[in-house]
């Protein structure tokens, strides 16, 4: 029986930075869903279609491949035969993602791939529905969430740090923004699932949030 653990949560909750370190400590897969949302997002900027024309989204959508492979436990994302891992984390990307992916079609595509993901790995997946859609029977849930104003702020450090300029306030509203559409889509919207842990990390470090999730992983696991 695989072991597989759901981390659902808004944008900027810390989800990978967790999800990741807890996977290399319990000899996990991590994967990022995210990940392959954006590589459709960019698949549809890169040939300038527009993310919210959903017809065109749908008929495009056919055309964009999208892989998974991991060199050295790092999850690439392949869109067609292409790494696009560094063309991902952009916030125009990030913008447009929050649109394509409340395309069903869009969405159809992405879970099955998660699916098969974790058929046949051990895995810790993040994402938005990932306890409620995709993996209904994970092994754990987390919902892991932070205030907004202390998203934002993680953000704004995360992109200074890379030398990228940016505006406090205009990441938090896109964060908001991107909140609002996240959870009130009609597919699979952002929800807590009824069985989830819940984990506010506002004000906790990651080392603890690693911590408390080792934990809770010990405990299901056995
Ligand atoms: O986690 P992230 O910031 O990389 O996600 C980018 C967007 O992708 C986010 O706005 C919502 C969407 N997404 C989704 O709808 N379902 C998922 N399982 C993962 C991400």
């Amino acid at each position: 029986m695989r072991f597989n653990v759901a981390i659902d949560g808004p944008a900027g909750a810390g989800k990978s930075t967790i999800a990741r370190e807890a996977a290399r400590r319990q000899h996990m897969i991590y994967v990022d869903t995210g990940a392959m949302y954006r590589a459709m997002a960019l698949f549809m900027l890169r040939n300038g279609i527009d993310p919210s024309d959903t017809e065109s989204v749908v008929k495009q959508c056919a055309l964009a491949h999208i892989t998974i492979r991991y060199e050295n436990g790092e999850q690439m994302v392949f869109l067609n035969g292409e790494n696009v891992n560094s063309y991902l984390r952009t916030e125009e990307v990030g913008n447009a993602t929050s649109v394509v992916s409340t395309i069903p079609k869009v969405r159809e595509k992405m879970v099955e791939l998660q699916q098969s993901l974790a058929a046949e790995n051990d895995c810790i997946m993040d994402g938005r529905d990932i306890g409620t859609c995709v993996l209904p029977d994970a092994g754990l849930k987390v919902y892991l969430t932070a205030d907004s104003t202390v998203r934002a702020r993680r953000r704004y450090d995360e992109l200074k740090a890379k030398g990228q300029e940016c505006d406090l306030e205009k990441i938090r509203e896109d964060i908001e923004e991107r909140d609002y559409r996240d959870m009130h889509r009609e597919t699979s919207p952002l929800r807590q699932a009824p069985d989830a842990v819940l984990l506010d990390t506002s004000s906790m470090t990651v080392e603890e949030v690693v911590e408390r999730l080792m934990e809770l992983c010990r405990e299901r696991r056995g």
